[in-house]
């Protein structure tokens, strides 16, 4: 099934699938069927609320055997956001004789604003740098742990350029000395295969709308045996771990997602890989002087970031605009702001290079002739944003 004609209208040519991803139809249907059907408290015990707690059960199955998890370990939450900002303050919550943690240098604000705000209650956070293809330092990680460190925290795959880190390593240095392991997996829950035993992590965080799901749910992996005190204090729901009556519409989509993503997800990534290897192929051939960030190989293989020397990324955004064709110039929650990308500043680009630079992220309804329209616009748009610029190709 593919989009209805409404959203095809509304969204032309959208390439910001790291931003966020149209609803599956068939996630659509059995969100409607949901809210047609039920109502219940799924903490009643009665049918009518039993009937939900059922729903919500099997929506949590189906997430957990996307992740390679047991249903017992996973939380749902409103946002991977809220995932993130969950497992830095739970750990530490939960180990009040520790106060350290570590990150690194290019994670999501979710984990970054999170991390700051600790800092402010007096918890020691070490940022883990990067190198010029994104990958962490792992020798400086090593060397940062402390008998005071409670939490490692290292995202799985790079929302802005997609690197994937070596999360395996990260672990086994980790384990060495007895520390805890979080990984934000939002962005690569869906573009790789992601199994949480494999990669032997204690916490986990997805979201939802990355995967062809509804926005405002996400969920919280964490690993049979690990403490985690609640971030959200109330009821019963989720275990006792996590407060609130449940988004139940959202975690029917969510559920509905995954189950789907196990259905077809290998077989849409080997299409959006080659879609993804032909934009780039056909960007570098029709335009000189273009970069590529991230790495070449260890990357989610539907992002491509590349920096247009010389131009400003809000320019070429906005004439793509007009083409209808939807991309970004970042990560979508800095999309506002003035700031340069910090995690271009990381990989060690000059400002005015990471302010040239824009995203496309591909996803399961982009078609070939997606990928045909860009390289019919975008050269044409470079070029002439070239000319009224102060560009000097030979430079
Ligand atoms: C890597 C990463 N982490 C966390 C988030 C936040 O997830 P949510 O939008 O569900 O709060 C995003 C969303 O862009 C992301 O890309």
């Amino acid at each position: 099934m593919g989009m209805t004609e409404t959203m095809k209208k509304h969204i032309s040519i959208y390439l910001d699938n790291n931003a966020t991803t149209p609803l599956d139809p068939g996630v659509a249907d059995k969100m409607c069927w949901f809210l047609r059907e039920h109502f219940g408290n799924p903490s009643s015990i009665y049918p009518i609320g039993r009937a939900v707690k059922d729903i919500i059960n099997q929506a949590r199955e189906n997430v957990a055997r996307a992740l390679g998890a047991q249903r017992s370990e996973v939380f749902f939450t409103a946002s991977g956001t809220e995932a993130d900002n969950w497992a830095l303050r739970g750990v530490l919550d939960t180990h009040p004789e520790k106060s350290e943690i570590i990150t690194s240098t290019i994670e999501h604000p979710a984990v970054l604003q999170q991390a700051k705000y600790l800092e402010k209650k007096g918890i020691k956070v070490s940022y883990v740098p990067v190198d010029s293809f994104g990958i962490v330092d792992l020798d400086f990680l090593r060397a940062a742990i402390t008998p005071q460190t409670a939490l490692i925290s290292i995202m799985h795959a790079n929302n802005e350029i997609g690197t994937i880190q070596p999360i395996e390593t990260v672990v086994s240095i980790a384990r060495d000395h007895g520390v805890l392991v979080h990984s934000d997996a939002v962005q690569s829950f869906g573009k790789i295969d992601l199994d949480v035993v494999k990669l032997d992590l204690d916490l986990l965080s997805v979201s939802a709308h990355k995967i062809y799901g509804p926005k405002g749910v996400g969920a919280l992996y964490v690993r049979k045996g690990v403490d985690i005190c609640p971030f959200i204090h109330g009821g019963h729901q989720e275990r006792g771990i996590r407060a609130g009556t449940e988004n139940t519409i959202g975690i029917v989509g969510f559920g509905e997602a995954a189950r789907i993503l196990m259905e077809r997800g290998r077989k849409d990534r080997e299409r959006i890989e080659k879609l993804t290897d032909s934009l780039k192929k056909g960007i570098e051939e029709k335009i000189p002087k273009v970069r590529f960030n991230g790495h070449p190989e260890k990357r989610v293989k539907n992002t491509l970031n590349a920096a247009f020397p010389g131009l400003e990324a809000e320019a070429i955004l906005l004439a793509l605009a007009t083409k209808g064709i939807s991309v970004s110039t970042g990560s979508a929650c800095s999309s506002e702001s003035e700031e340069v990308s910090p995690v271009l500043l990381s990989i060690g680009l000059r400002p005015e290079i990471a302010r040239s630079c824009i995203r496309m992220s591909l996803g399961r309804f982009n078609t070939e002739d997606d990928v045909q329209a860009v390289l019919r616009e975008l050269p044409d748009i470079i070029s002439k944003l070239r000319q009224i610029s102060a560009f000097d190709p030979e430079e």
